[in-house]
């Protein structure tokens, strides 16, 4: 666990803002050995990384007044009792995994955030009619295993079927991952939460891109998510010697796949401006310098505020990778990996959330729809959500430039107090 004069809650004021502290715990663990790699953060599902971060933050949230569990998913829960107990409770959370050479923020602002908010009410001695459990989920970025949100998916109840097959790049399955934390596949979709334990949904997080920055504002809150397609792609060729295999004659899967991104890109450059397309990852086999390459996997990631421009997208896609492989004489697959739907936030939490916005910040707060996925949009199924997003410099995510300026992160912090007591008054 970390020790550093950060993590006690004594000294935080009691009513002070705990925007600075949520930042200095994200720095952290943005190294080893709350990273799989020396210089740079990876923080993949299950890792042993991923373990000693779990454990870090189980005892800030202990230390903040919660009793902490982690679920069958491998997600890591801490709960704040309300007034009577077993009372249903305002989940407030965000990932605690990231992409490889991530930022620091991305999830884990939002989870500390949400300790910080607990550690402030139970300095006050102060309980709601709710109970406040907050959640660091553990697959938000499906930065190991092909696809993302398995573990806010199985929270939500939504992983009826256990997830068989999946293995990450170094061939170990999600089984094995799993095991060697004493959890099991089979059980997985055990960490569903019954319908009505969860009132509501707070997830506050970066913006990730550059719309605070430029509008000079702290924070904002988020309308809705876009819905997002993964692919896997692999292309066939014929592998061969690259000294003696004349141009005319190569079926290179290379050469296949590196047109077929940038038809990906061109197609995502002809629709609205939130219509986005990526390949984000691409390997080469053999991958050798004197062999013509026989075969190439890789991913497209396709997004867009309103579905119906992200299927036409992903169909247009389709057709221009059938007809170069036709033309190149390679066979392509492309297979859905995963929907997710575009998801509206909860209307009614959302201009709750405005509202306590508007009166901490005293300006009425930018609206806006998410280009990046969150674990909202996955618990959306299970109980109304809101977002609030903060500020980072340059709109830098996914990138270990991300930043954010801590005073932001206490306005964030204020805001989501005010919600909460204002949620605390509309509660039933
Ligand atoms: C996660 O950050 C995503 O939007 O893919
Ligand atoms: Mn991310
Ligand atoms: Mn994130």
């Amino acid at each position: 666990m970390i020790s550093s004069d950060c993590s006690d809650p004594a000294t935080l004021p009691a009513s002070g803002p705990g925007g600075v502290r949520a930042v200095e715990r994200c720095d952290a663990l943005g190294i080893a050995p709350y990273s799989e790699e020396p210089d740079r953060l990876f923080r993949p599902y299950l890792s042993a990384a991923y373990r000693a971060t779990r454990d870090s933050l189980a005892g800030w949230m202990q230390a903040a007044g919660m009793k902490t569990r982690v679920d069958a998913a491998g997600n890591l829960v801490g709960r704040y009792e309300g007034l009577t107990p077993d009372a249903p409770a305002l989940l407030i959370g965000s990932h605690i995994d990231s992409v490889r050479d991530a930022g620091r923020y991305d999830g884990m602002l939002g989870v500390l955030l949400g300790v910080e908010v607990v550690a402030r009410y139970a300095a006050l001695g102060q309980r709601f009619p709710f109970a406040i459990e907050v959640i660091g989920f553990g697959d938000e970025e499906g930065s190991r295993f092909p696809v993302s949100m398995l573990t806010s998916r199985a929270v939500a109840g939504l992983l009826k079927d256990v997830p068989t097959g999946m293995q990450d790049a170094a061939g170990v399955s999600l089984q094995a991952a799993l095991a060697e934390e004493g959890l099991e596949l089979e059980h997985m979709p055990e960490a569903a939460r019954k319908p009505g334990e969860i009132l509501a949904y707070l997830e506050a997080h970066i913006e990730q891109g550059p719309v605070l920055e430029a509008e000079n504002r702290a924070v904002g809150v988020v309308t809705a998510i876009a819905a997002q397609y993964r692919f896997r792609v692999s292309v066939q060729g014929v592998a061969g010697h690259a000294g003696t295999m004349p141009m005319t004659l190569r079926q290179d899967a290379l050469a296949a796949a590196a047109e077929a991104v940038l038809a990906i890109e061109t197609i995502g450059q002809s629709g609205p401006s939130d219509l986005v397309a990526t390949v984000g990852q691409l390997t080469v086999a053999p991958g050798v310098p004197n062999v013509v390459p026989g075969e190439v996997v890789f991913s497209i990631d396709v997004r867009a505020g309103d579905a119906a421009v992200r299927n036409a997208a992903a169909a247009e896609i389709r057709t221009a990778l059938e007809a170069l492989a036709v033309r190149r004489k390679v066979t392509l697959d492309m297979t859905l990996q995963q929907d997710l739907p575009a998801t509206p936030c909860d209307a009614a939490l959302t201009n709750l959330l405005s509202n306590a916005a508007r009166t901490t910040i005293g300006d009425e707060p930018r609206r806006m729809v998410s280009g990046a996925g969150h674990d909202a949009m996955v618990v959306a199924a299970l109980a109304p959500v809101c977002m609030l997003f903060i500020r980072c410099e340059g709109g830098i995510s996914h990138n270990p430039a991300e930043a954010v300026d801590p005073s932001d992160v206490d306005q964030a912090f204020l805001v989501m107090t005010r919600f909460i007591e204002d949620f605390a008054g509309h509660c039933p």
